[in-house]
Formats: structure tokens, sequence, C-alpha cells
């Protein structure tokens, strides 16, 4: 099946955002986000998706848009977007080798809370393309299939976007998206919405595109400053490099536009459409607001009010704090404030010292910690970077011994990946991913057998959904998906 820019269903302008057009599906974009994921490829969840893509557009519209008059301007755009990113990073450099502190994380623990609360849009990274791939056989969208294939790492686990994210959150404890706030799903409910609907939203998918694929200044600084923190920044080092605008995404996306531009249809409405598609990109809590946004006692507060439930109940009678057993302090979330509060009256926690001075870190991390494996690594940087205060701008990673870290200073992630591949350890394994024992895998290989030309490609592009790309059969899917558009 085709579809083509003079094909794609006309659609008149979206309304302004009235409370129904505002109204989410499934109640929160959480529940919105998973039902999406988990329906892309049935189409089920179509009018929904389009009813929320319309109140996104109309609540987008009014915002600040910097694309040029006409799309023959595009050239000149990114290549002035780029300069800009560029040129501001290069004062930003100027700034740190001068002696000014970290722009965005002020310690390790934010930046691992950064790194949580940008995973709803980063692990559907690539979705808002899904929608043209069964389309492939359009040569108009070769250069959108080109980037979908792309951040899919053409097959390979260890340049699969998704699979590169979810080992980074993975690694320092940051699956579990409980309680994130639900307006950080803004981006991935876009994205996954238009990867369900492109033939009903084909200029907005290619202007989404345009606007997501421009190198920023956050991405660079972002990248420097994980490096500096001895976090791995190859997931976003990966976007500076893929969205370059002289062979890279970037350019890749103007050329889309240019290609789909219409030459029997109404190309002045078709552009229209890539401008309101190009204003979604900016919908919902940009990086740098989530930077901004954190609160490290906030945090520690949202953990322990987590953990209490669990906690509540777990505790013998006699531990006893400001005359209350702890199992009462953990009844109510609303009293854990106030139990932090009474630890640190007790002498438990002393906030603005060496973590080993307060008692209550001995409960978690040392050889007789009685509370150990209740917190996850990010939970534990978060209590230690919060109890050390303004020391934890060292980027002091919990685990670091103390007399060590003071001793010498701790290399970047860079560096110590290398020392770590001189030693013969490997810093990231998933290039193995796609040779692991799955049960989808084998299903995948089973029905192949059984198909007929038709049939197998639509199992491929079933395969490399949003949901499915990052797992060894989608792999393997995108693989086989490659040698076939190759040999057509
Ligand atoms: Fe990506």
């Amino acid at each position: 099946m085709f579809i083509s820019a003079n094909e794609w269903h006309s659609r008149p302008p979206a309304a302004p955002p009235g409370p129904a057009a505002l109204a989410v599906p499934g109640g929160t974009l959480a529940r919105f986000y998973s039902q999406l994921l988990a329906a892309d490829t049935t189409g089920a969840l179509n009018s929904a998706a389009a009813q929320f893509l319309d109140g996104q557009i109309a609540s987008t519209a009014n915002l600040s848009c910097d694309l040029p008059e006409t799309p023959q301007g595009l050239e000149g755009w990114t290549h002035a977007v780029a300069q800009r990113a560029t040129t501001a990073y290069g004062q930003y450099l100027e700034e740190r080798k001068a002696g000014a502190p970290r722009r965005y994380f002020g310690n390790r623990a934010h930046a691992l809370y950064f790194l949580r609360a940008v995973a709803p849009t980063k692990l559907v990274d690539g979705a808002w393309l899904y929608g043209v791939l069964k389309h492939w056989r359009n040569p108009r969208f070769s250069d959108l299939l080109r980037i979908y294939i792309e951040e899919l790492g053409d097959g390979a686990a260890d340049k699969n976007h998704v699979v590169i994210y979810r080992a980074l959150l993975a690694r320092h404890g940051l699956d579990s998206l409980e309680n994130l706030d639900d307006r950080l799903y803004t981006q991935g409910v876009i994205q996954l919405a238009l990867g369900c609907s492109a033939e009903d939203y084909l200029p907005e998918v290619i202007g989404f595109n345009l606007g997501y694929e421009q190198l920023p200044l956050h991405l660079l600084i972002t990248a420097y400053e994980l490096n500096e923190l001895g976090l791995d920044p190859y997931y976003f080092t990966l976007h500076v490099t893929v969205d370059n605008p002289d062979t890279g995404h970037a350019k890749r996306a103007v050329q889309a536009v240019l290609d789909n531009l219409p030459r029997l249809g109404d190309a002045d409405d078709f552009w229209r459409r890539v401008r309101q598609g190009f204003q979604l990109s900016n919908a919902g809590v940009g990086s740098t607001d989530v930077i901004d946004g954190f609160d490290i006692e906030r945090e520690v507060i949202r953990i322990f009010s987590h953990k209490s439930a669990a906690g509540h109940g777990a505790h013998s009678d006699y531990c006893r704090v400001a005359g209350r057993n702890i199992n009462d302090w953990l009844a109510r979330k609303e009293d854990i404030p106030e139990f932090l509060g009474a630890l640190q009256n007790a002498g438990w926690i002393k906030r603005g010292t060496p973590v080993e001075e307060s008692r209550f870190w001995s409960l978690l991390q040392g050889p007789r910690a009685e509370m150990f494996g209740v917190f996850s690594p990010y939970e534990l940087q978060l209590i230690h970077d919060w109890l050390r205060g303004e020391a934890s701008r060292d980027g002091r990673a919990y685990t670091e011994n103390l007399r060590e870290a003071n001793a010498t200073r701790r290399p970047s992630f860079r560096v110590a990946a290398r020392l770590a591949a001189t030693r013969g350890e490997s810093a990231f394994d998933a290039a193995q991913a796609d040779e692991l024992l799955d049960v989808d895998l084998e299903a995948l290989k089973l029905q192949l057998s059984t198909l007929d030309d038709g049939g197998q490609a639509r199992l491929l592009v079933k395969a490399m959904a949003p949901s499915q790309h990052w797992t060894p059969a989608g792999l393997q899917a995108t693989r086989l998906f490659m040698q076939r558009m190759a040999s057509f």
C-alpha cells in the first residue's frame, strides 16, 4: 500500500482546545502511552490518537516558530540551527575551562533523575515514523525510512537507540518509572500517536520529524556533563553525530519535507501542516525544564513515601524515633517529611557531613547494612547526595571509596571505559542481545517460513513496531527488512 503527499487524508485545521480535546484517553498520559504501545500494530486507538493530536496541535499553535516562511529556506535554516548550537556550546566549554561549575547537573543524583524523567520519551525513540514503514515502497519516504531504521540501529542491538537507553536505565536502577509526573509522558504519547496515524497526519509526522531531528544545545551539554560525572553519555553522543546537518538526520528531515511537497495537491496546506507538526516537537516538558525541576528534598520524600508501603509493618517494635516506633511513622505517607526531620533530630541523619557520619547510612551500605537491597542504586545515590549536601557537587558515586576518591581525580566515563577495555572488561554487552534465547525470535522464524511474500513483509513491519523493535525478534526483523529493501 502507498500513501503519498497527494493522497494523505485531508484534515481541516484543528479546533481550539476544548475540554473534550484535552481529555486524555485512558485517564492519564502514562496509561494512554501504555495503551498506544500495546496497540501499535492494530490501529485500535486511531481515533483516540487523532483526538489527542488535535488537542496538542491546537495547544501548541501559538508557540513561537522559527521555521522559514517557505520550504525552500529549510536548508539554510537547518545549518543556522546547528551553527547556533555549536557556537553556544563553544562558549559553554570556554566557561567551563575558566572554572564555571556544571550548568545542568549539580550532582550525580541530579543527572540520574534527568535520565529517569526523560525515559518515557527516549524509550519510544523514533516511534513517530513507524506509520510510514508499511509504505516502504514509496520512494518519497526513503529518508524517513532511513531515519527510522537508524533509530533501530540497523537491527544491531548495540546501535538500537531504545536498547541503549534501556541498558542505561537498568545499569543505574532507573528502570522503574512508577510515580513519574504524568506530564513527562506528553512527548512519548505524541510520538506514539503520530506513529499510528501516518495516513491521517503525514504532514505533521514529517514536520515533527523536522523539529525533533535538529541538533539542540542541551544534547551537547548533557553528553559532556554525563561523561564528566562518570555516566555513560553514549545515547546522547550518538545523537550528536546522527543529527548532524551535513549528512545526518537533520539533513534527511529537510529532504523528506522537500521530497513530499505535493506537486499536484495543495502544497501550501501541506506546508501549513508540516509547521503544525514541527510545533508538536516542542510540546510537553522540555529537557531543560526537567533539569530545572529537580528538587532533591522532594525526590527523597517521594522515595521514602513510596517505600513506606512496603516498610510499614516490617520493623520491630523496639525501633523508636521521637517516641514513635518505625512502623507507626511509616503508616501514613504524609508523615514522611516529619519522620525525616525526627531522624535528623535524633542524630541518625547528619546532613552536610560525609555519609559515614550518619548512622542511617550504615543501615543502607556497609558490612552490616540491615537494610541492604531495600533501595535501588539510583535511590542510594539520591540519599547519599542529599546527606552530603553541597559536597555532593563533586559528583562522587555512592559506591566510591571516600579515601580513594580524595586521593585521585575521578576519571570521566570515557576514560573509565578505556581502562576497563584494557582490562578485558566490556562496558556494554548489548551487542550480544540479539543472540539470546527468545520465544519471539523462534516464533518469527517459524511464521516467516509459512508466509507468502506479502505476509512476510507485514510480519516484519509488525515486529519493528515501537513496542517490539528492541527485542531480539525485532532486531532480527529489522535486519531482514533491510535486506528486503535493498533487493527491491
Ligand atoms: Fe534516536
